[in-house]
C-alpha cells in the first residue's frame, strides 16, 4: 500500500512511519519541516528493515505555504495514495484569558487548515477503492470527554477536526475515500510534555504506532466518518 504520513519527525508520526516501513510490501512518504529528523527517521527505517521503502519530504503543512509540491512528489512517487495520515499537530499550553487571537491562529493553522491543505492537496491523487484518511485527533476535542487547563486553543482545534471529519466522510463516499479520527489519549511524546509538565503518560508512541498503523490498514473495511477513542487516560 502507498501511505503519506505528516508529522514523522517526532513523537507518534515518527513510530507510526517506522513501523509502516517496516513492512516491505509499503511504501511511505514522511512528511514534516525538518530535514535532519526525517533523514534520522529514513536511516533507522533502513536499519529496522533494509527493504523499506520510505522517502522523507520536507514540506510545510501549514496554508500559509502556498505550493503543490506534496501533489507533485506524491504523484511522482506513488502514482496513488491508499493512506493519508494527518497526524502533524501543534499544541499551546496557557491560560484562556492570556491566548491571543494568535495563538488560536497558529494552532488552528496546523490542526484545522493544515489538515484542509493537505487533503485538498492529494484529493487527485486518491481514489482506489478502499482509500483511508485518518486524522489524528485527541480525546480532549471529543464533547463530553475531561478537558484541561490551558488547552482550550488545541482541544478546541481537535474538535473542529473531528466535525470536519465527519463532513468529509459524507462528501467523500462517492470517491471511495473513507475519513475517520483517532481521538487519542496520553501518549509520552514531546507534545505531552508540553501539555503536562512533570507528568507520565501511560502509553508509549511505538504502542500507540502499532494501533495506528493497524487501524490505517484496515479500518475503512468497516468504518467511515467516525470518532474513535483511543484512550486509557480519560473518560
Ligand atoms: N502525545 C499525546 O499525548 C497526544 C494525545 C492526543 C493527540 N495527539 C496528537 O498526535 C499527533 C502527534 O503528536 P505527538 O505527541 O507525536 O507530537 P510531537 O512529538 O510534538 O510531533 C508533532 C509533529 O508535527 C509536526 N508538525 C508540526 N507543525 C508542522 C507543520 N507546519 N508542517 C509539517 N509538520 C508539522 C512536527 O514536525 P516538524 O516540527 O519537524 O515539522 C512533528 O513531527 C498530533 O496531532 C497530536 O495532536 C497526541
Amino acid at each position: 500500500m502507498n501511505f503519506i504520513i505528516t508529522g514523522a519527525s517526532s513523537g507518534i508520526g515518527y513510530q507510526t512511519a517506522l513501523a509502516i516501513a517496516n513492512d516491505k510490501r509499503h511504501t511511505i512518504i514522511a512528511v514534516s519541516r525538518n530535514k535532519e529528523k526525517l533523514d534520522a527517521l529514513s536511516i533507522e527505517a533502513k536499519i529496522v528493515n533494509p527493504n523499506s521503502n520510505l522517502i522523507p519530504l520536507v514540506y510545510d503543512i501549514s496554508p500559509d505555504i502556498e505550493n503543490n509540491d506534496l501533489l507533485v512528489f506524491a504523484k511522482k512517487e506513488l502514482g496513488n495514495v491508499d493512506v493519508l495520515i494527518n497526524n502533524a499537530g501543534l499544541l499551546i499550553n496557557k491560560p484562556f484569558k492570556e491566548l491571543t487571537i494568535s495563538d488560536f491562529e497558529s494552532v488552528y493553522k496546523i490542526n484545522v487548515f493544515g489538515v484542509v491543505k493537505t487533503i485538498q492537496s492529494l484529493l487527485p491523487v486518491m481514489g482506489n477503492p478502499n482509500t483511508h484518511i485518518v486524522n489524528i485527533g485527541s480525546i480532549g476535542g471529543v464533547e463530553g470527554s475531561m478537558k484541561f487547563k490551558g488547552l482550550s486553543a488545541y482541544s478546541s482545534s481537535k474538535g473542529a477536526l473531528a466535525i470536519l471529519t465527519e463532513c468529509m466522510a459524507e462528501e467523500f463516499k462517492e470517491m471511495n475515500i473513507s475519513v475517520n479520527y483517532l481521538a487519542l489519549g496520553s501518549v509520552q511524546t514531546e507534545m505531552f510534555s508540553e501539555a503536562f509538565p512533570g507528568s507520565r503518560a501511560q502509553v508509549k508512541p511505538k504502542d500507540m504506532a502499532k494501533y495506528i498503523v493497524e487501524f490505517a490498514i484496515n479500518g475503512a473495511d468497516f468504518m467511515n466518518g467516525k470518532i474513535i477513542q483511543v484512550s486509557k487516560s480519560t473518560p
